[in-house]
């Protein structure tokens, strides 16, 4: 099951990323018998959407966990794109992304201590003004 998450702290205790909260920035979790076992923090800014991070316990990775939260906002939002930054080095995300329909569309210098990211982004061929 997917929802809203409210309790942050139990989140900044999953791994290092520290989430921020602002008034664009949304929290959505993946829940097994009412206990999160991933997340998506994203930020909604009028038509376009950024993901500011994914994340899957150990445990519940390679079970479709992240894809079905991300598949979960480009079905429920009227997007025009959705934009995100990965670490270069980082297969899993990029083939994770790129099965939903992302491309690379360019490059980062030096965004990840000193190491690139690749900017990648997805649009909506549905998105209606
Ligand atoms: C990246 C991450 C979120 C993927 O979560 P997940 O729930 O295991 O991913 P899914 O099961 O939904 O995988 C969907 C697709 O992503 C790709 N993928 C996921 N993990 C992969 C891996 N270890 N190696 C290669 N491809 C992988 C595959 O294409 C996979 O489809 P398949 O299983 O049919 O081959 C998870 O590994 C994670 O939390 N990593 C640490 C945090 C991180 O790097 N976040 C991204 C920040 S930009």
């Amino acid at each position: 099951m997917i929802k809203g998450i409210k309790h942050i702290n139990y989140i900044n205790n999953l791994s290092d990323y520290k989430v921020t909260l602002n008034p664009f920035n949304v929290i959505i979790g993946y829940y097994i018998d009412n206990v999160v076992v991933g997340f998506l923090d994203y930020s909604v800014m009028y038509e376009k959407i950024e993901i500011n991070y994914i994340f899957v316990i150990d445990k519940y990775r390679r079970k479709k966990v992240a894809y079905n939260l991300l598949k979960y906002i480009m079905d429920n939002y009227n997007f025009e794109n959705i934009t995100l930054e990965v670490n270069i080095n980082n297969i899993s995300a990029i083939n994770l992304y790129k099965k939903l329909g992302f491309k690379i569309v360019g490059i980062r210098k030096k965004y990840y201590n000193g190491i690139d990211g690749y900017l990648m982004e997805v649009k909506n061929d549905n998105f209606s003004n």
